[in-house]
């Protein structure tokens, strides 16, 4: 038998632990307990044990995709599970794996410098490789679920591991199964990607083409593009180390073809992407914008002035103010334009 000391078999637990740094809103929020998951093993320990196992649990990545709203009296799970490497190598593609709790940037530059490139349109988003899939992230023109190949997650209750393909994921826009029936069931510890080979650029979306005029270069490669990603990212977007944020905070709302027909009659500037069922996908930054948020403040809480779809915490915000604030927008929108924006962020 190998030699295993106590504290290597031990759950690093920790009582009345302040989530403040472990949310990129930075709102204030106690855990009554929180637990760090370095390995399966860990969940299978926190599954096993009489009292942890039975208490309500919620799980934490990265934490740049909830907004806290109040103290959570059950167990915090901290996705710790780190890991990446090449599974192997087939003619039309490189499957790749990563452990749940690598960095989702460090992970798309690693990949990158491998030679094994593909998730370059997805460069900079804040957060963890086991968070990607939960709201199936996306940015210029590509989707987690186009580059995904599989994920493993472990049952909360059972502690039995599962493997995952992208239907049983049933990923949709910003949503999967882990946002509907398997929400707070399940802990997922590692992601498999598919990168297509021979590598192609997805160039079509419209901050893309302007870097493509501006530098001449029609044909970058997959660094350039994570470069041209990137920049625009930072010019739009705020760094949470800097503002707190969790990013977009409503999706972008999909109307009928005749609610669309009546918005663009009334607002023929409104910015709407035509879906191949005939709806419509609004810029729901837009429609905050034409009401008049940008750049203002409630409370400690505020829209960031690049863009309108981003709630900040304008220093020491509680989770609340970013809710009144969130509904505030909601009923102008709803009052203006008749369309109810939905939260992307998971709101506990
Ligand atoms: N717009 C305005 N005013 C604003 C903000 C946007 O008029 O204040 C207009 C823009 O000019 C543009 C349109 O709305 O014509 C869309 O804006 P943008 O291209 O910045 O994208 P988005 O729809 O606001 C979505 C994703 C982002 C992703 C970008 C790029 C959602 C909810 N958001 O934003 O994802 O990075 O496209 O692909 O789908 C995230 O989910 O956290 C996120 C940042």
């Amino acid at each position: 038998m190998p030699h295993t000391t106590p504290t290597a078999n031990a759950l690093q637990v920790q009582q009345r632990a302040s989530l403040r740094e472990f949310n990129s809103f930075g709102l204030p929020a106690v855990a009554a307990t929180l637990v760090r998951l370095a390995a399966e093993a860990d969940v299978r320990r926190v599954v096993d044990h009489p009292a942890y196992g039975v208490a309500p649990k919620f799980v934490l990545g990265g934490g740049s995709n909830v907004v806290l709203t109040r103290d959570f009296a059950g167990l915090v799970l901290k996705v710790e599970i780190l890991g990446r490497r090449l599974l192997r190598t087939e003619r039309e593609a490189w499957i790749v794996e990563a452990g749940a709790g690598e960095n989702w940037h460090g992970f798309v530059a690693w990949t990158l410098q491998q030679g094994w490139p593909g998730l370059e349109n997805l460069a900079l988003i804040p957060g963890q490789v086991g968070a990607a899939p939960v709201q199936n992230i996306g940015a210029y023109g590509v989707e987690l679920k186009d580059r995904f190949e599989s994920l493993d997650a472990m049952d909360l209750i059972t502690g039995r591991s599962v493997t995952l393909d992208a239907v049983a994921c049933r990923f949709g826009y910003r949503d999967s199964v882990f946002k509907q029936h398997l929400a707070g069931k399940t802990v997922i510890t590692r992601v498999r990607f598919r990168l297509p080979r021979p590598w192609q650029p997805v160039l079509g979306y419209l901050d893309l083409e302007r870097k493509i005029a501006e530098t001449g270069n029609a044909a970058p490669d997959a660094q350039t593009v994570f470069d041209w990603v990137c920049a625009i990212r930072r010019a739009k977007l705020p760094d949470p180390a800097v503002i707190g944020n969790a990013g977009s905070f409503f999706k972008n709302p999909v109307v009928s073809p005749e609610q669309c027909r009546d918005i663009i009659g009334r607002d023929p500037e409104v910015v709407h992407y035509l879906l191949p069922d005939g709806s419509c996908k609004l810029a729901a930054g837009w429609l905050i914008d034409a009401c008049g948020w940008k750049g203002k403040t409630v409370g400690r809480a505020g829209v960031y002035d690049k863009q309108a779809l981003v709630l900040v915490n304008r220093g020491g915000a509680s989770g609340a103010e970013v809710v009144t604030l969130a509904r505030a927008i909601q009923e102008s929108v709803y009052g203006r334009f008749g369309i109810r924006l939905e939260p992307e962020p998971v709101i506990l």
